[in-house]
């Protein structure tokens, strides 16, 4: 169905459209610029049609945190590698994944995890490669794991050595950076801290993976963009003889898939200065809902709602649930009442949709190229306005 005649149907009050070209495009641009092998991170949306596309479009394999995302995989793209790189797996996960779905690269970031990996896999199988995360130093994210993950350079480089001596497993270093990272400083620091540990220990580590973390656009985080980012990230590496012979790989979720899906919901209730929505923070507007404000305007009749007059108003989704509401305050048309849409953009990323009061969001709407125009055209550098959101 198209983008119009979902509108008009009473059918639903909320849908999401996904934009393939432009997931296609943004996939393609960012395996160009990076010269190693880009893994997709399925948590950041799981989608099968987001899998086919990143697929066709040049990703190498994809970055999964379970044996859920594994077999997904599997399934979904028979042929496609998966690479196990959360630092935290049970016995049964770890097992499957080796057993049943060919999986043979997999993170740690502590001893114990390392004594249930050799307790599990064979340890005399040259074809297993275990990553050891360390810790980036300093972040620039909204989204910091440092809390949780990774080990300090001197312990990264025990554990590769109790690796190196326990078994016959090919060794990697991985770190995050921290979702949403603005700016490439951290990449830098952790990739000379890699280099440090390369060097320190033998048989050196063999592949490098600088995870995710590259931003994508939202209006009130500053904007960087993961094209120049990786552009000076390949300068660092390309310089450095002890990479020379290290296989580099990058696990990015949200700089691919931020931007080719916007949900749409239809305000169903105005109180006074508040919206209550189809979608909140439980069925695809989790991105909305503590620290990033996401571009959006407002359609009414099939199009784009132009105006002169503008409100702030406070969005709630429709469940009983107080949280349910957004971080921030959207600047609207004044005249916006129920039957009107609203275009929430960028929510490709993390959109947790779950079912909360029988509340979700099951219908995608498939938008071509030029059939949406972004609120903020790509590139992002500067944000410019196409129609119906105001900058604050
Ligand atoms: C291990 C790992 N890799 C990759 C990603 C993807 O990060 P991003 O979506 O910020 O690129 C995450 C995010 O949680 C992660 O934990």
């Amino acid at each position: 169905m198209s983008l119009v005649r979902s509108l008009e149907t009473a059918e639903v009050d909320a849908f999401y459209t996904l934009n393939e070209g432009r997931l296609a495009s943004v996939t393609r641009e960012f395996t160009e610029h990076f010269s190693g092998r880009v893994l997709y991170a399925v948590k950041a949306n799981p989608l099968p049609k987001i899998l086919h596309v990143v697929s066709r479009a040049g990703v190498a394999g994809f970055d999964v945190a379970s044996l859920a995302e594994a077999r997904l995989v599997h399934s979904t793209i028979p042929q496609a590698r998966s690479w196990f790189m959360n630092p935290v797996k049970s016995r049964r996960d770890i097992e499957r994944t080796f057993r049943d779905l060919g999986v043979r690269d997999y993170v740690i970031d502590c001893e114990a995890e390392l004594r249930k990996l050799l307790e599990v896999l064979p340890s005399h199988d040259p074809e297993l490669r275990i990553f050891i995360r360390f810790q980036c130093g300093r972040t620039f994210a909204v989204f910091e794991f440092s809390g949780k993950f990774g080990v300090s350079p001197s312990e990264a480089c025990r554990l590769l050595s109790l690796v190196n001596a326990q078994s016959r497993w090919a060794t990697g270093l991985s770190f995050h950076a921290g979702s949403q990272t603005i700016v490439v400083d951290p990449y830098l620091h952790a990739i000379r801290t890699a280099v440090d540990i390369i060097e320190a220990v033998s048989p050196a580590p063999t592949a490098l993976d600088i995870g995710g973390g590259f931003p994508g656009h939202y209006l009130n985080v500053p904007y960087h963009s993961p094209l120049s980012m990786l552009s000076v990230i390949t300068k660092l590496v390309r310089g450095t003889d002890a990479l020379k012979r290290v296989e580099l790989f990058c696990e990015p979720g949200r700089a691919l898939v931020h931007d080719s899906i916007s949900l749409f919901c239809r305000v169903i209730l105005r109180k006074g200065g508040a919206l209550y929505c189809g979608a909140g923070i439980y069925s695809g507007l989790l991105p909305g809902r503590q620290h990033l404000l996401l571009p959006a305007r407002a359609w009414r009749e099939g199009r784009p709602i132009q105006t002169e007059e503008w409100q702030d108003f406070i969005i709630f989704g429709p469940t009983c649930d107080s949280t349910d509401r957004l971080g921030f305050s959207y600047s609207l048309p004044r005249d916006l009442s129920e039957g009107d849409w609203i275009e929430f953009q960028n929510v490709g990323a993390y959109p947790e949709t779950v079912r909360f009061n029988g509340f979700s969001v099951d219908k995608i709407v498939t938008v071509g190229q030029d059939e949406l125009t972004m609120c903020c055209p790509p590139p992002f550098s500067s944000c410019s306005f196409t129609s119906g959101h105001r900058a604050k």
